[in-house]
């Protein structure tokens, strides 16, 4: 039994309180399909989100079986399915590998036999079976509901809660799913709550739930629903809503409660007595003492596998998705091809002083001329060509995270819901990009040194590359995590990336006044410096001579770009862990 006792879900607006659910009681017994309808805007999904635990009620309380979710603690997230009305699958993966990483990810399962035993059922049981290899880009409206409601089922939740899961389908496939959502209600004493626009198929309802401005104005029967409003159709409820206000409906409500609950409760015994609820052993007799039977416990996956399904799945969405795929070998091949045209002028030998004895004086001038003008040239080739792998990188980096987390918000924060460790999520997304970044890196600093050879320590330039590209992906995931959409964290990934090259010093040096504030935060500065450090020192001193730059020790390069690595974790974990649902 859910029950609901005065529960008030509040917000401040100028100051002022507003309660968006107001005093809302309801009692919600096992196994029962419960509509809650109302004018848009007047609360359905605040209330759906207030049962479902993530509008934390402000006031009155809410009961599961005699248990005081507020005190005792919520359902676990096995207990609840929410079906929100957008997509909660990838367009990528097919129906049967949705519903198994769904499976996978909330369910500890008993072996091989055990996972495909429950995909199995949850497929037939929703009638997916017979499409369980179609990709879910191709489904229609309606296939993807059910596939949204059996990833849900896949833990068997006692309380279902379905947002708008019939708006924009045709009448057909509504029917269809009103039906399909009343059988799910009739299997192991679930409660089904679907918030609805509209008023058809009401009579596949065990109760329907009239909300008017955040206050119930009727909850019954929907044969009674008519003769509650004193209207002769169901459509006309909404118009005679609106004659009255929100407070004398629910006062009027309130009057008549008793008699419209005691109509439920004949109606649901009927159910039983004819045989067409099935409800589990545990279900009580007594209301006052409700005991609740120990089913055989569903448990939440550990961290390890559901990091394993986590990473599995992001890797088949990476090489399903084409035009990533090929974006990425576009940029790995092409990348390095750009550096390397500017590889013959950095090749030329640089001429170095000869002891100029026995030299006449205008020798000596022509000599001195002739260094310095190698030195410049080859001396801006080598750190071009080091900058230009530098901000490369960055550009990868960017492009590897800006998306990684922003893209897919709102099915993460729904898996989260439903169990998902945000450690475990965060991991998967470290690995898979950590394995891009060392491909992009190492190659890049590989196929350059084919056509260019570093004259200096190689091992630390390849280090420097491949942590200007973790700084610059790490970055990017924590702008992704923080970010309400992929567009704007796409948008500020590429404004790090362009700001890169100008701030770096590589090019120009900056005005005294504006190098030690910018300097600390440009990646691309300290893996150019760092690179440029790892140089012969013949070389080192070719450069600065050339830019007014002063560079920094490889150490200071290294830690500095540690750090950067880190921030960006951090953000990305401050992201992932905090609530970002859209409203
Ligand atoms: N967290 C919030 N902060 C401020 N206002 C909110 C918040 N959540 C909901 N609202 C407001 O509360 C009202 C009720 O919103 P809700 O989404 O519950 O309506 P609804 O009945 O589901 O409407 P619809 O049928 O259009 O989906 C709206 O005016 C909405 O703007
Ligand atoms: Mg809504």
């Amino acid at each position: 039994m859910l029950e609901l006792k005065d529960v008030c879900f509040t917000i401040q607006k100028d100051g002022d309180p507003l309660n968006l659910i107001d005093r809302a009681s309801l009692k919600i017994p096992r196994g029962h399909f419960m509509a809650i309808v109302g004018p848009s805007g007047c609360g359905k999904t605040t209330l759906l989100k207030t049962i479902a635990g993530l509008n934390p009620e402000s006031d009155g309380s809410l009961w599961w079986n005699g248990r005081n979710l507020s005190e005792e603690g919520d359902l676990e997230p096995w207990e609840i399915g929410y079906v929100p009305q957008f997509s909660i699958a990838y367009d990528q993966l097919s129906v049967d590998e949705s519903v198994e990483a769904a499976t996978r990810l909330r369910v500890k399962t008993k072996g091989a036999t055990d996972l495909d035993d429950r995909i199995d059922k949850v497929l037939e049981e929703t009638g997916l079976a017979p499409i369980a290899d179609r990709q879910v880009s191709v489904l229609s409206g309606g296939q993807k509901r059910r596939l949204g409601l059996a990833m849900e089922l896949v833990s068997r939740p006692k309380l279902l809660l379905c947002d708008e899961v019939t708006s924009g389908l045709d009448p057909r496939s509504e029917h269809e799913i009103v039906n399909l959502l009343h059988d799910i209600s009739r299997r192991e004493g679930r409660i089904v709550l679907s918030v609805t626009h509209s008023l058809a198929h009401l009579e596949l309802y065990d109760s329907i739930l009239v909300l008017h401005e955040g206050r119930v104005a009727y909850h019954g029967t929907p044969e009674q629903l008519t003769h509650y409003f004193s209207v002769d159709h169901t459509e006309l409820v909404y118009p005679q809503l609106a004659k009255q206000a929100a407070e004398k409906w629910h006062s009027s409500w309130l009057k008549h409660s008793g008699t419209y609950y005691e109509k439920l409760e004949h109606n649901r015994q009927n159910l039983v007595n004819q045989g067409l609820l099935e409800l589990p052993a545990d279900e009580f007799k007594d209301p006052e003492k409700e005991v609740i039977a120990k089913e055989d416990e569903i448990r939440a996956p550990g961290l390890i596998s559901q990091f394993n399904t986590l990473l599995g799945r992001r890797m088949r969405i990476f090489f399903r998705d084409r035009g990533q795929v090929f974006l990425q070998l576009a940029i790995l091949i092409c990348f390095p091809i750009l550096v390397v045209l500017f590889s013959p002028r950095a090749n030329e030998n640089m001429r170095k002083f000869t002891d100029g004895s026995g030299a006449t004086l205008q020798q000596k001038m022509e000599e001195r001329a002739g260094v310095q003008a190698d030195r410049l040239k080859v001396g801006s080739a080598v750190s071009g060509i080091i900058m230009f792998q530098v901000v490369l990188l960055s550009l990868m980096g960017s492009n590897n995270a800006a998306r990684e987390i922003a893209g897919e918000r709102q099915i993460f924060e729904k898996e989260k819901f439903g169990g998902v460790s945000p450690v475990a999520y965060l991991m998967s997304k470290v690995v898979f990009l950590a394995g891009l970044i060392l491909i992009q890196s190492l190659w890049m600093a590989g196929f350059v040194e084919l056509f260019w050879s570093f004259k200096g320590s190689f091992a630390d330039h390849a280090i420097f590359l491949v942590l200007v590209n973790a700084a610059m992906t790490s970055i990017c995931l924590g702008i992704s995590s923080l970010m309400r959409t992929a567009e704007k964290a796409s948008l500020l990934s590429v404004y790090l990336v362009g700001f890169q090259l100008p701030l770096s010093g590589a090019v120009l040096a900056l005005p005294e006044a504006v190098e030690p504030i910018t300097r600390p935060f440009i990646s691309a500065y300290w893996a150019w410096s760092g690179s440029v450090k790892s140089l012969s020192s013949d070389y080192i001193s070719a450069l600065s001579s050339i830019s007014e730059t002063q560079l920094s020790s490889v150490n200071l390069c290294f830690f500095i770009l540690l750090i950067h690595i880190m921030i960006g974790l951090v953000a990305s974990w401050i992201g992932t862990s905090r609530p970002q649902w859209e409203h």
